[in-house]
């Protein structure tokens, strides 16, 4: 296929993803030869704009190296721009024409870095005005919906018109190395295996920090919240990834049956295993750091929405019966971190008394900064003596594969996209039990105006997460920190 042209269309080209993301991928991959030769893209909006308004946009986005100015002009000669609403047909008619003009028999790819608001009427415009001789693909960001009621309505919507084959909903956790590498690690390694269960295993914790707040899409972020715009998505998809069965093969639907087996075993999330926060400024910070969340001009005053939660999940099958998956994930932390943790149950019957503190195994997989796999465990204290003391087999990424550049997440997925490859987009019965977890907390939080707790800009979040985490199996001895390779 790729011998056949393509035409990549970025709708919303004029917006903040369009801009921030979409671009810088395109040229990268471009510049890369990842794309097939006969490649063209359109930019699609409803502002007055020209292609060099997007290169003047996008380019400090972009990472463009002196000696690539030359590729860099090559790249913005085969973009166009396209003005036009996206509920009347004139536009869609006239982008119609100018890829047919480019070339009749193209493929084309539709990014949807859109409103959700127009996501019905843009998919069906194109639909009636804009399929193609070839293949059409539509790859749509989330939110996919704001619960379950209107994902089904959504999904409805899109399913009648586009079939699965062609429809990639992006989750960009997907493409992410060390979430990708999940299934290597567990389905390579004989040791892991066999301990992956509920006998051996205490809890998992899932968590996702971010040292800054909403910086500026507090209007998209306060209709919402923490919960709709990372946990049921990259924490689900994470969990799904951590908790499957193996799949039968590593086609997409394979791997997708797994994660809807085990979604299905989810139970739906109660409102009593669930703590909420929301960010304050911290006065004595620097910076962005002064401002709460509330201080944001496009965030309503007496907003209740939450920037932190942790909600603790309950899988019912033969394997995780009982053990608590801890999800956490919150906006102006104290630290940027994204990481899956595995801790082992107590040693029985010890032999090691006092002063032998035997610490529990932990099985960290660190998504980023920093990709790295790390377990921490005991060991003889070297020397003459034979007391025991915590360490780790530490295997990260940037002391074991020197100088070698991982791609980012965008780049995987849109390559993936262009060669049919659905590995790592989300098909909608996953997202069906994605939103059937948590609708009924998100109603519960809405009905009963459930205030969030207030925490400061820097810190750990609430320490009522703590407690929860506490509560269910989580021992945190903060006896022995692991420092990223670079650091140490
Ligand atoms: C997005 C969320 O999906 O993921 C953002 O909407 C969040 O709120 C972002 O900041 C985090 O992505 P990454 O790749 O920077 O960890």
């Amino acid at each position: 296929d790729y011998d056949i042209a393509h035409v990549f269309i970025v709708l919303g080209a004029s917006g903040d993803l369009a801009t921030k993301k979409i671009y810088p991928t395109l040229w990268w991959l471009y510049r890369d030869q990842l794309l097939p030769k006969k490649i063209f893209f359109i930019g699609y909006a409803r502002s007055n704009l020209t292609v060099d308004d997007i290169k003047k946009k996008t380019h400090k986005y972009l990472k463009v190296s002196n000696d690539q100015t030359k590729l860099l002009e090559s790249f913005f000669n085969v973009n166009y721009y396209i003005q036009g609403n996206y509920d009347d047909k004139d536009g869609f008619e006239q982008l119609d024409k100018k890829i047919k003009e480019l070339d009749m028999c193209s493929h084309r790819i539709f990014y949807f870095a859109l409103p959700p608001t127009v996501y019905k009427s843009v998919s069906s415009l194109i639909h009636l005005h804009c399929r193609a001789a070839g293949l059409t693909r539509i790859i749509v960001e989330k939110p996919f919906g704001r619960d379950l009621e209107s994902y089904k309505d959504l999904s409805k919507h899109l399913s009648g018109i586009f079939t699965e084959e062609e429809t990639y909903r992006i989750d960009h956790y997907l493409g992410k190395e060390m979430v990708q590498n999940l299934m290597v690690l567990r389905f390579a390694n004989r040791i892991f295996s066999t301990v992956w269960n509920r006998d051996n295993v205490a809890c998992v914790t899932i968590s996702f920090k971010e040292p800054f707040g909403t910086q500026g899409r507090g209007g998209y972020f306060d209709n919402f919240g923490i919960i709709r715009d990372v946990m049921q998505n990259h924490l689900i998809q994470i969990l799904s990834l951590v908790s499957m069965e193996k799949p039968v093969s590593l086609k997409a639907d394979d791997i997708r049956n797994e994660k809807v087996k085990v979604l299905k075993c989810v139970r739906e999330l109660k409102l009593e295993n669930v703590v909420l926060g929301q960010y304050e400024g911290d006065p004595d910070g620097e910076g962005e750091m002064k401002e709460g969340y509330r201080d944001d001009p496009t965030v309503p005053n007496d907003s209740i929405t939450s920037t932190f939660a942790l909600a603790v999940l309950y899988i019912n099958n033969e394997r995780w019966d009982g053990i608590p998956f801890i999800l956490r994930c919150g906006k102006a932390l104290n630290e940027r971190k994204a990481e899956v943790r595995l801790q082992f149950r107590d040693v029985p019957g010890s032999i090691f008394t006092t002063p032998n503190v035997i610490h529990r195994n932990e099985l960290v997989f660190r998504v980023q900064p920093g990709e790295a796999v790390y377990m921490k465990l005991m060991s003889k204290e070297p020397g003459m003596l034979f007391d025991c003391h915590q360490t780790e087999l530490d295997f990260t990424y940037g002391s074991k594969y020197v100088g070698i550049d991982l791609p980012d997440a965008y780049e995987r997925l849109i390559l993936d996209v262009v060669c049919g490859n659905q590995i790592n987009f989300v098909r909608s019965d996953e997202l069906y039990e994605a939103w059937r977890i948590f609708t009924p907390v998100l109603n519960e939080i809405e009905k009963q105006k459930i205030k969030p707790i207030p925490y400061r800009f820097g810190s750990r979040g609430p320490k009522e997460a703590d407690e929860l985490a506490a509560k269910n199996n989580f021992i945190y001895s903060g006896t022995y920190k692991w420092i990223p390779q670079k650091n140490k």
